[in-house]
């Protein structure tokens, strides 16, 4: 394994410590303030530390989304600027992911505009915890990529609270996603099928169809990589209980859990949510800091 140190701001003390336990490295802390007109200016406690030095910085980036990007668009221009010899970021939740198209004429592909800042500071490797699109990242980030997944955790946690001894489905509410639930259920040798989604880019409107289906399935866990308004997995559950489901769970990696997601959730008619701890929430029982040890010490 390389050198490394760790960067991270104070705030993300507690992710930060188990890594650089985990990898054995050295922690340097980056503090911040906030000037009255809401302007932040970031600061490395020990700048002269860096120099040199393969840097591994982890950065959780929401909430407080636009926030953490200006975060971090200081903290590569100041390490840079003190002569790093390389970056590896860690991003576990990646904001402006889902816009990786210009699904309407005029619109900004976030994703991109997000990834050509990395590619301006020459970031080395960027990892990611089930980004929403890895084909979208490679496509518009230059350097390395490796996007590591939390899900097939989070099923195993869900299969020994619920499902001990029986043989949940692994149900992709999308067919994006499927990808994602393909790799989860080959690895606990488990069935897994997807749903077709269509949502309206104009009202948000989400409807489902089914494609292939068993009639005797019964136990389900549905598993994706974003809970916002947890309308894609609350508006599901009426036609999974249509054709028989009996017991239902929900996982999913990044919890964001907007507005009345939690009660739409529930209400529909899931025993449970269960996701990580990339955005921490009441229901993030997997934590992601061993996944990216595991990636770390590859090098
Ligand atoms: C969409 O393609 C994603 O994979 C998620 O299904 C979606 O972002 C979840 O959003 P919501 O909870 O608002 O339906």
């Amino acid at each position: 394994m390389i050198g490394m140190i760790i960067l991270s701001m104070n705030e993300f003390k507690e992710n930060a410590e188990r890594l650089s336990i985990g990898v054995k490295a050295d922690i340097i802390y980056l503090s911040k303030r906030v000037f009255p007109d809401g302007e932040l200016l970031v600061k490395i406690s020990e700048p002269m530390k860096v120099r040199g030095e393969n840097l591994v910085i982890y950065h959780k980036a929401y909430p407080n989304q636009n926030e953490r990007l200006i975060e971090l668009i200081q903290i590569l221009d100041v390490v840079r600027d003190y002569g790093v010899n390389s970056i590896k970021l860690i991003i576990p939740y990646l904001p402006y992911a889902r816009q990786d198209k210009r699904f309407l004429e005029g619109e900004c592909i976030t994703l991109k505009a997000i990834l050509k800042i990395l590619n301006q500071y020459d970031v080395d490797e960027l990892i990611t915890i089930d980004v929403h699109s890895e084909e979208s990242v490679r496509k518009y980030f230059k350097a390395r990529f490796t996007n590591l997944s939390a899900l097939t955790e989070i099923a195993k946690c869900i299969v020994d609270k619920y499902f001990r001894g029986e043989k949940p489905v692994l149900i992709s509410p999308d067919e994006g996603g499927y990808h994602r639930v393909k790799q989860v259920s080959e690895e606990l040798n488990l069935n897994s099928t997807f749903i077709e989604k269509k949502r309206s880019r104009f009202t948000g409107e989400i409807k489902h169809r089914l494609v292939e289906w068993n009639s005797k399935w019964r136990n389900v866990i549905v598993l994706d990589d974003i809970i916002s308004t947890g309308g894609t997995v609350s508006k599901l559950a009426p036609l999974l209980k249509e054709m028989g489901v009996e017991k239902m769970v929900v996982g999913a990696t990044h919890l964001l859990m907007l507005g009345k997601a939690e009660e739409s959730i529930l209400k529909s008619g899931y025993l449970d949510i269960v996701g990580s701890n990339t955005i921490e929430s009441k229901y993030s029982k997997v934590s992601t800091e061993e996944l990216i040890i595991d990636e770390l010490r590859k090098r």
